[in-house]
């Protein structure tokens, strides 16, 4: 098509005519290329994923892409060593705690062990065995010092917190405070400049979330009036937290998808918006093979000829039960050899139990239960219709060396199954995820062995909970002092 045949030209013009659009071709494709590869590495877009991360670097304030991408040299000690305080609704001790305690929980035992003094604003723990309350306690002066506000455990009130820390910031100042989402309420940050918050899901990701959860629902089910009423109070949530998100100084976004949102509709400054995703214990979540071998030994699921698929978490509506006990009674009528493995519980437990002795509900597990689950499965489904945040799940299988199935929400996209490499993605209805199963049985799971390698790579280089912990280190330095921003 390039070379133009339409006019009938002498020999020699055809000739010349020829080589002009050659180097016309060469001319614009040369650049084009290098812009192409270029823009890859400056700007780490998600479309060339390597897990060799390109170098960049320049003021990490201009970055949109999510910090964990790069490499931060994982010194013994901190250039500064900070006091940091953290305001989080609730600290967790023992029992499997949510997302948002275990992220903080998680970051800020990393950053007290890196030597940072780090003072936790929190309401009376949960555990009726101590006297928490009043008198700040720490059990090493490596972790982090928690400061409960009195009251009812578990219940968050937010003044008494600011009264302890207020008192604490008197004796000497704090160079960074962080909260947990709105543990701390704009009208008390609007003040602080070096204020940093982690949003665990935002209003707007609420929205869809309403919006794939109503989708589920059959044509003659009616709509439950709780979940009516939070559907007609989402909007006005969305346009609220708008008008008051830009009271905190610094966003952090735990998924890239939610770091678009708060730049492009919430209208933060990107300058003050930074994407750095949660990351899971690496001890906690590695790729053992006899491990899993002898877990499904235990629970009578064959090792050979067998296809596993493996479901984590609440067992509860919004987390797409519905959806994958649906599929799933599907699959299992044209394939014999495919398992289903529960891990977790809740209402939808005895539904899974109906479909028979290939299906194994195996109820709430501890850590290091959880470790083989992940072991023994072929790939990790993650149907949920919530897209509020991140789904740790999704990264301990990865971390496992599992490959994924899961919804396609701009959160997972854009953050976890960024290489078609990594897993499957279905529309959040049951027959875009069984046609997805049906995929998954097809490859088998040799296949799926070697898609679990790259996602393994891939966890290990952006999902660890050490490089969240430096991420977020040097975010809290570069808050203190403008000269830490500068990468590398
Ligand atoms: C949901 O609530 C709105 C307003 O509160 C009401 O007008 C509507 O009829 C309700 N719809 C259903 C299905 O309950
Ligand atoms: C499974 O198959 C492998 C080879 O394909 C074989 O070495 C192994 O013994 C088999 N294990 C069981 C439990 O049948
Ligand atoms: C910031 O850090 C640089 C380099 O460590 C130091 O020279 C400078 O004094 C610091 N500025 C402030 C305001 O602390």
């Amino acid at each position: 098509m390039a070379f133009n045949n339409k006019h009938k030209k002498p020999h020699l013009i055809f000739h010349s005519n020829v080589f002009t659009t050659l180097l016309f071709i060469l001319a614009f494709t040369v650049p084009i290329l290098f812009l192409i590869l270029h823009t890859c590495t400056s700007s780490l877009c998600s479309s060339c994923v390597s897990n060799k991360v390109e170098a960049w670097s320049g003021d990490l304030r201009n970055a949109q892409f999510a910090w964990n991408r790069l490499p931060f040299p994982h010194v013994q000690s901190p250039p500064v060593v900070l006091k940091i305080a953290v305001f989080s609704r609730k600290w967790p001790i023992g029992a499997a705690p949510g997302g948002m305690e275990r992220h903080a929980y998680t970051l800020h035992t990393a950053l007290a062990r890196r030597g940072h003094s780090v003072h936790v604003f929190t309401s009376p723990l949960v555990d009726n065995n101590r006297d928490h309350t009043g008198t700040p306690s720490s059990t090493s002066s490596n972790s982090p010092i928690i400061h409960c506000h009195e009251g009812e455990a578990g219940k968050w009130r937010y003044n008494k917190a600011w009264e302890l820390f207020d008192e604490e910031n008197r004796r000497e100042p704090f160079d960074v405070i962080h909260s947990e989402s709105v543990a701390l309420p704009h009208s008390l940050a609007r003040n602080l400049k070096n204020l940093a918050v982690s949003w665990h899901g935002i209003a707007l990701e609420s929205l869809q979330s309403s919006i794939y959860q109503d989708l589920t629902r059959n044509p003659n089910e009616p709509m439950s009036p709780a979940f009516n009423e939070s559907l007609y109070g989402v909007v006005p949530k969305v346009l609220n937290e708008i008008r008051f998100f830009h009271n905190y100084n610094h966003h952090v976004a735990i998924s890239d998808s939610c770091g678009e949102m708060l730049r492009d509709v919430y209208q933060i400054p990107r300058r003050r918006v930074h994407v750095i995703l949660n990351g899971v214990d690496e001890n906690g979540f590695r790729n053992d093979l006899s491990l899993g071998h002898e877990f499904r030994a235990k629970i009578g699921v064959p090792i050979n000829g067998s296809l596993v698929l493996g479901v984590a978490g609440r067992l509860v509506k919004d987390k797409g039960h519905p959806l994958l006990y649906e599929a799933f009674s599907k699959l299992i009528t044209k394939h014999p050899h495919v398992y289903l493995i529960v891990a977790g519980s809740g209402p939808w437990e005895n539904r899974y139990k109906e479909l028979g002795p290939r299906v194994q509900v195996l109820g709430s597990m501890s850590p290091s239960k959880l470790k083989a689950f992940y072991n023994a499965i072929d790939i990790f489904v993650n149907p949920t219709l919530r897209p509020q945040g991140l789904d740790l799940t999704l990264m301990e299988a990865m971390m496992s060396g599992k490959a994924v199935v899961a919804s396609r929400f701009p959160s997972i996209k854009g953050s976890i199954v960024v290489n078609d490499e990594f897993g499957f993605m279905f529309s959040p209805n049951a027959g875009s995820l069984l046609e997805a199963l049906e995929e998954v049985v097809r490859e088998g799971p040799k296949r799926l062995a070697q898609r679990g390698k790259a996602c393994q790579e891939y966890a290990a280089s952006m999902f660890t909970a050490s490089k969240m912990a430096l991420a977020y280190e040097r975010l809290f330095l570069c808050i203190k002092n403008d000269t830490f921003c500068v990468y590398p």
